[in-house]
């Protein structure tokens, strides 16, 4: 979703209570690379299916030495929940907090806080998803990109130059290949060969709304899927999209949400060579606002189920849902209505993994630790205080962890 970059109070570090039974599922998450076959996620041979979430504060929260140990509490409290996937940005493109300044000039101690994060995660056997920009302007994205294309007298009409430029492509390549071949000064190893790594995420939620028939964004994913790959060939790759339909399968469009068309296309995007698993978000509550809460919850089973058969029998391809979420500010929202709504979610996912189907897991949007009011957002789930909410999700978690295990020990 669009972050708000609201940054406020980061003080008032608490630990969370830590629900009981945790060691149980943590001690036998699996630790090797993640890789795929045909729709399925496999690690060490072994078919695995996860349930994550989203932090995609864990680098600057970690930036700031007073307000670490948040960054280590929220993964053990996942940890404990038997989550066992975490997205977050391994970017911040200029504005205040810059991982890098501006092209090809980064700031060491910000990277310090991403080495951090990755040796947090591994430690607690929690796989991350690092995205590598933004399409919004939160945290720099490609805006500052454009922006610092012109202050070095480039000629771009508008930030979808981002994905046409040569020069701009080319700043970004070298962040993606500066973060990929980053050595951990926590671990020592490079990022491109650790396993803690699960995928690396081209772009979050991508739109390129000045070529709607969707070839200029194909373009651009086939140009730097092909850069990623030759520098790291161990990891997954997705793209960070929505899920919007374009025109490349007739008929598949009436499933967009409000009639959104954002220049993507589901299908050909993810067809791409190197593009190695497919992803949706699902907001409802955003896309579809002045419908009931139970027509939204209808237009989810569609959405998901219409994204896991394409990637089923079209893709063939694994699939995840890196964002879901609810608000709880519109007038009337309830923790039972978005209770409604996680529970839909992790019920297909549950019964993908049961089928050995091709959805591998749900990532909500998004984890606080609690101390961290500065970036609520009303998406939040604070777990001492959504504890219906937090436990469908360690209930989902033990579930899923369930199955991997039969499967593993046969
Ligand atoms: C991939 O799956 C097929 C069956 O679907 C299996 O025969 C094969 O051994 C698997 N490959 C790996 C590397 O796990
Ligand atoms: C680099 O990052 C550190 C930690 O966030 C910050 O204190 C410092 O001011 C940053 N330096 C620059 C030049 O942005
Ligand atoms: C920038 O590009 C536009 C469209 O391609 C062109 O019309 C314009 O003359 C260019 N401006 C400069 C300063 O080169
Ligand atoms: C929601 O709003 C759109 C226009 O903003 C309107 O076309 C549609 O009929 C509305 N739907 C409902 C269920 O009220
Ligand atoms: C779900 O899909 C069915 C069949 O394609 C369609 O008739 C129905 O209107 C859809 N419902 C929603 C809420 O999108």
């Amino acid at each position: 979703m669009v972050v708000r970059q609201a940054i406020g109070s980061f003080f008032f570090l608490a630990f969370i209570v830590l629900q009981q039974g945790a060691d149980q599922v943590k001690s036998q998450q699996p630790d090797g690379f993640v890789q795929t076959n045909g729709t399925r996620f496999i690690v060490d041979g072994d078919i695995v299916y996860f349930n994550g979430f989203n932090a995609y504060w864990m680098m600057l929260e970690s930036s700031f030495p007073s307000e670490r140990g948040k960054v280590s509490s929220a993964l053990e409290q996942a940890s404990s929940y038997g989550l066992t996937l975490a997205r977050t940005w391994a970017f911040s493109d200029g504005g205040p907090w810059p991982l890098q300044l501006s092209p090809g000039s980064y700031n060491e101690s910000m990277f310090k806080a991403l080495d951090f994060v990755i040796s947090e995660a591994r430690r607690n056997k929690i796989y991350l998803i690092l995205s590598l920009v933004n399409n919004y302007e939160s945290f720099g994205g490609r805006k500052q990109y454009v922006q610092w294309g012109r202050e070095r007298g480039q000629n771009v009409s508008s930030d979808d130059g981002f994905y046409t430029n040569d020069v701009i492509k080319g700043y970004y390549k070298n962040h993606v290949k500066t973060v990929l071949t980053r050595i951990n000064t926590v671990t020592g190893l490079a990022y491109k060969d650790d396993p803690t790594i699960f995928a690396w995420e081209l772009i979050n939620e991508p739109r390129c709304e000045s070529d709607l028939s969707g070839r200029t964004f194909q373009a651009w994913i086939e140009e730097m899927a092909a850069y990623v790959k030759s520098i790291d060939n161990k990891h997954l790759l997705e793209i960070g999209m929505e899920g919007f339909y374009g025109d490349s399968m007739q008929g598949r469009r009436q499933f967009n949400p409000n009639g959104y068309v954002f220049g993507t296309d589901f299908i050909s995007h993810n067809q791409v060579q190197g593009i190695d698993f497919a992803t949706i978000h699902a907001y409802p509550d955003l896309w579809l606002a002045n419908w009931s809460s139970g027509d939204q919850l209808r237009f989810l089973q569609n959405w998901t189920q219409i994204h896991v058969s394409d990637s089923s029998t079209i893709l063939k391809k694994p699939l995840l849902f890196t964002e879901f979420g609810k608000s709880l500010k519109p007038p009337g929202s309830t923790v039972n209505q978005r209770d409604a709504f996680y529970g839909q979610v992790y019920g297909s996912a549950f019964v993908s993994a049961e089928d050995e189907g091709p959805l591998g897991g749900g990532l909500f949007w998004q984890l606080l630790a609690q101390g961290m009011d500065g970036l609520r957002d009303s998406y939040e789930i604070v777990p001492t205080e959504q504890r219906s909410t937090a436990s469908i999700i360690s209930q989902i978690s033990r579930r899923i962890s369930g199955l991997n295990n039969r499967r593993r020990h046969g």
